[in-house]
């Protein structure tokens, strides 16, 4: 048996959807996993000198908690991970690897379910709603936590290109929150609900006009920007290459900026600006991911029928 899982990443927040909302990224982490002698990892590509190799790896941990549920120890498996999200970018490393480890347990216990059911184990395995919601769902995933729990909603989208700088530093969520006030005023509040909800309404309809006066922020991204060395300028630089909106990713260092056009341009002008303020920047121009994560179950093995 030869377990192939694929998580996409995710933008969170959209500039005002704070933590209700994101988007899944046309950009993968791949997991394959396999029955082996006794546990084995290998993680190549991003966080590959970083990431434990052992049972304590995220994607191990959240898998063995599905296990647990099911009344079984996580069993003894090689796995290899292929890491295309950067760690700690704002671009849900965490979440891809959470869903991914789910999504690979539940594959090797047979479970059938959608992946919505891991909806709360996923949240309480990472943290973030807003996050692991597009990365189980795909597209545009709106979440909520009330008396009841967790709700999630995929809202289709259409095709639509983004375009992610990633400076080169890190931020860890954990101090970017710590950055948040924890009261706001009552008209925040106000003007960030019209906006979150004027901005599904244009990333639904693909309005770029309206999502460019949506995707405006009050909750989060006037105390974050300072995390992000060049952000007046390569905000700027994206906006004057074509870009109708751009917002921090989740809760930054990247940035994702949207438009109908001129993605190439505009990843140019952005690592422009980052590298002129002393970050240099990594760029992609990737599609929404229209679906969440993907597993493939090969029971005869690579060699098989
Ligand atoms: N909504 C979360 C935050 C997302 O902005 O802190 C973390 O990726």
């Amino acid at each position: 048996m030869k377990i192939q899982v694929r998580v996409p990443a995710t933008t969170a927040n959209l500039g005002p959807g704070f933590d209700g909302m994101g988007l899944a990224l046309g950009l993968y982490n791949e997991i394959e996993a396999e029955p082996a002698p006794a546990l084995e990892v290998h993680v190549e590509g991003e966080g590959a000198e970083e990431l434990p190799r052992d049972a304590t790896n995220r994607v191990l941990h959240s898998a063995a908690r599905l296990f647990e549920r099911h009344g079984r120890p996580l069993p003894p498996m090689r796995v290899r991970c292929r890491n295309r999200i950067p760690l700690m970018s704002g671009l849900g490393s965490s979440a891809a690897a959470v869903v991914g480890g789910l999504a690979l347990a539940a594959a090797w216990l047979g479970l059938s379910e959608p992946p919505d059911r891991w909806l709360e184990l996923a949240t309480e395995l990472e943290g973030h709603p807003d996050n692991v919601a597009p990365a189980l769902l795909g597209g545009l995933a709106l979440v909520a936590r009330d008396e009841e729990g967790l709700v999630a909603v995929r809202v289709p989208v259409p095709p639509l290109r983004v375009v992610l700088a990633l400076p080169a530093v890190r931020v860890a969520t954990e101090m970017a929150r710590r950055l948040l006030p924890a009261q706001v005023p009552l008209a925040d509040v106000v003007y960030q609900i019209g906006h979150a909800a004027l901005l599904v309404h244009a990333l639904r309809e693909g309005d770029w006009t309206l999502l460019g006066r949506a995707m405006r922020d009050r909750l989060h991204e006037p105390y974050r920007a300072r995390l992000i060395p060049g952000y007046e300028q390569a905000v700027a630089a994206a906006r004057a290459a074509g870009a109708a909106a751009v917002c921090i990713s989740g809760s930054g260092p990247a940035l994702a900026a949207f438009a109908p056009a001129n993605h190439e341009a505009i990843a140019a002008a952005m690592a422009e600006a980052f590298a002129a303020a002393g970050a240099p920047a990594r760029t992609w121009v990737v599609e929404v991911a229209q679906q969440g994560v993907q597993t493939s179950v090969a029971l005869e093995g690579p060699d098989g029928p």
